[in-house]
């Protein structure tokens, strides 16, 4: 679609596309003597939560960060206790996400992920597609900067094959080729658990996004809270680069 810079179009001024990185699930377990997979496994039920909630704000698109291109680094009992969680919960979701009117889909490199679990994700995509209530996308071995190089991949064969000029090529051109391209660029994209840092998260996309930098850890995260962050996107002043009236 377009990565032309959206304006929150909700009636109370809130966001329409929220942007969250789910940080802190492993402090979260540590500090009460559990595995790390514990938080994981806690935050799933906050992620539930504020699906739910998002509406009810007129929050018409959220995407959440689950995996990093670099949480490969984890140790092998986390990384796979996460890609069996990602499993369980599509498979678990997939009929309440249905009936809820949410859309799922993912951004990412699938290719490096099990087929049983692209399985999964491929058929809630399909299972959801005709939904419009709210869009969630789930990030999934997800890097803003991987993102681009495997965009400009695609746009460097199209540019190859001669079906597209190269001197055409723009922002917009760039666009369709991201994972995002069926997605409005996020409003606001918050971040839990102290951390100030986008950690490679929708780096095109978050260009005119305004931040939110939260010291709950993610399974602490309540619809509450969020309401709260949301009425305080609605009091910023929004200038994309423009001075101020
Ligand atoms: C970051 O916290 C969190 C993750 C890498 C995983 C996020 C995944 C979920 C919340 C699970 C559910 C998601 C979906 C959509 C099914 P961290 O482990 O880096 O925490 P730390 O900074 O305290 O170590």
């Amino acid at each position: 679609m377009t990565t032309a810079v959206t304006t929150p179009e909700t009636k109370s001024g809130g966001p329409r596309h929220v942007a969250i990185i789910m940080d802190g699930n492993g402090r979260w377990a540590q500090s009460r003597g559990q595995p790390r997979l514990f938080g994981h496994h806690a935050g799933v039920k906050r992620v539930k939560e504020i699906v739910r909630a998002s509406p009810d704000h007129g929050v018409k698109y959220l995407t959440v960060f689950a995996f990093s291109t670099e949480n490969w680094k984890r140790t092998q009992v986390e990384v796979s206790g996460l890609m069996k969680l990602f499993r369980r919960y599509i498979q678990s979701e997939a009929r309440d996400l249905l009936a809820e009117g949410v859309r799922v889909r993912f951004i990412g490199d699938r290719l490096q992920l099990d087929a049983k679990l692209r399985k999964v994700m491929d058929e809630i995509e399909l299972l959801t597609s005709k939904n419009d209530r709210v869009h969630l996308t789930v990030a999934l071995n997800y890097g803003g900067r991987d993102e681009v190089a495997r965009a400009t991949k695609r746009l460097a064969i199209e540019v190859a094959a001669g079906r597209i000029d190269p001197h055409s090529v723009d922002e917009t051109t760039l666009a369709r080729f991201l994972d995002t391209c069926f997605l409005p660029d996020p409003d606001l994209v918050i971040r839990t658990s102290g951390e100030a840092r986008i950690s490679n998260f929708l780096l095109w996309q978050s260009a005119y996004a305004e931040y939110e930098f939260i010291n709950t850890l993610w399974p602490d995260f309540s619809a509450a809270e969020f309401a709260t962050v949301l009425a305080g996107f609605g009091r910023r002043e929004r200038r994309f680069g423009a001075v101020s009236a």
